[in-house]
């Protein structure tokens, strides 16, 4: 009897490319500008708190929604940077990553037949996360800017039109991965709006909530008039203390949605690690000059980079946040964005992630992203690598 051993879901979607970049930049020994991994240490403090938790015997499970060391030290963390007035007891569970997070919420809320409405391009887990849950994508563009005065930006009708009766969620990364976009109090509010008027859910993505230039404003939506009760958090440790491998990430939703959250987190993962929940409780208490410095450190790798490839040819949009920059691709002649990723990494050796990777379908937009979450030698490294490869490509 012939039967389909794999799943339609696990079927419809590929691997993923910003990962599998990595392995393109391995073999093709090029700088890695892919991934948003980086490639310098974590601060001395934190990780001494992970080896003192490991020495004090905390190995075993730790409470399923999380330890409440670290329950605390978020609800603490959100009152010093947001204002929130939090519950560690009802409204924060810790889960492995910002991405398990995502899986677990949005598990957590559709039904078959809602939508998510996301926009586009997205950070690419978004794509499969909808189809795991059920949801049925709708997909609002993000337009690119002008000049360095502007950013990304969403066109208002677009975004009205996609909000329907079976609209369930929609999904905001702000700073913004891939684009380096801040969604401005005006954008938060006018969606609010939209949210409000359609009964719908916000899941604000916020993990590079403290990677912010040019004295910009982190928004968050669930401080918003009427925004509180209908808006799940996402966050996670990864890019702020620098632990993209420790997989450390939480949700703050209202009571009523933390219990369905909660249970399916439980059966997906139990737990996250239980020493590392430790070290990040400390790490969140570091003084306000830890998270300045972030900031401070990162804009300034942002400069390096935008200057260094715009010298080399690249267009390049100006990123107001997270660690990624964008560029239209500055030759012709390739089948679609892979390709000419792919042949950067061959011929230029400079590795990147080809922007249809966070398209639906997978579509070209005739773009790369580069990581600038690095030390400055590799971005140094990247920037002549990308300059003898344009002087013999002009
Ligand atoms: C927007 C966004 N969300 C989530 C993640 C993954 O976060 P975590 O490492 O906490 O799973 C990333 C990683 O690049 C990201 O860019």
């Amino acid at each position: 009897m012939s039967k389909d051993l794999i799943s339609h879901k696990a079927n419809s979607f590929g691997e993923s490319i910003i990962r599998g970049m990595t392995r393109v930049a391995t073999a093709t020994k090029a700088v890695n500008l892919a991934q948003g991994a980086p490639d310098f240490p974590t601060d001395e403090r934190i990780k001494q708190a992970a080896i003192e938790a490991i020495q004090r015997n905390i190995n075993q499970y730790a409470i399923t929604w999380g330890a409440k060391s670290l329950r605390d030290a978020i609800a603490a963390k959100e009152k010093r940077f947001r204002g929130r007035d939090l519950d560690p007891g009802k409204e924060i569970t810790v889960c492995c990553g910002a991405t398990e997070a995502m899986m677990s919420t949005l598990l957590a809320v559709i039904n078959p037949g809602d939508e998510a409405i996301v926009f586009e391009p997205f950070y690419e887990n978004y794509g499969p996360d909808s189809i795991l849950s059920g949801a049925i994508p709708r997909y609002v563009k993000l337009h690119p800017p002008a000049n360095d005065q502007e950013d990304w930006y969403y066109d208002e009708h677009e975004l009205a039109a996609a909000f329907n009766d079976r609209t369930k969620v929609i999904i905001i990364n702000t700073p913004n991965n891939p684009t380096g976009k801040v969604f401005r109090q005006k954008e938060m509010e006018f969606i609010a709006q939209l949210c409000q008027k359609w009964n719908v859910l916000a899941v604000t993505d916020e993990i590079y909530e403290h990677i912010i230039y040019d004295g910009e404003k982190h928004v968050t939506m669930a401080n918003l008039p009427g925004m509180k009760d209908r808006t799940i958090t996402i966050n996670g440790a990864s890019k702020t203390f620098t632990v993209t491998g420790w997989r450390i990430g939480y949700i703050i939703a209202p009571e009523n949605l933390t219990v369905a959250i909660r249970k399916v987190h439980d059966y997906l993962t139990i737990g996250a690690a239980a020493p590392l929940q430790e070290a990040i409780a400390f790490a969140m208490g570091l003084p306000d000059d830890f998270f300045q410095h972030l900031s401070k450190d990162y804009q300034r790798k942002r400069d390096l980079l935008l200057a260094g490839v715009r010298e080399a040819g690249f267009k390049a949009y100006k990123p107001w946040g997270a660690y990624y920059l964008v560029s239209p691709i500055p030759e012709a002649g390739f089948k679609n964005d892979y390709d000419y990723s792919i042949h950067l990494a061959e011929k230029g050796h400079v590795a990147t992630v080809p922007m249809n990777s966070f398209t639906l379908e997978h579509t070209s937009i005739g773009m790369i992203r580069f990581c600038f979450g690095k030390k400055d030698e590799t971005l140094l490294a990247g920037i002549e690598k990308l300059k003898a490869y344009r002087a013999v490509k002009v």
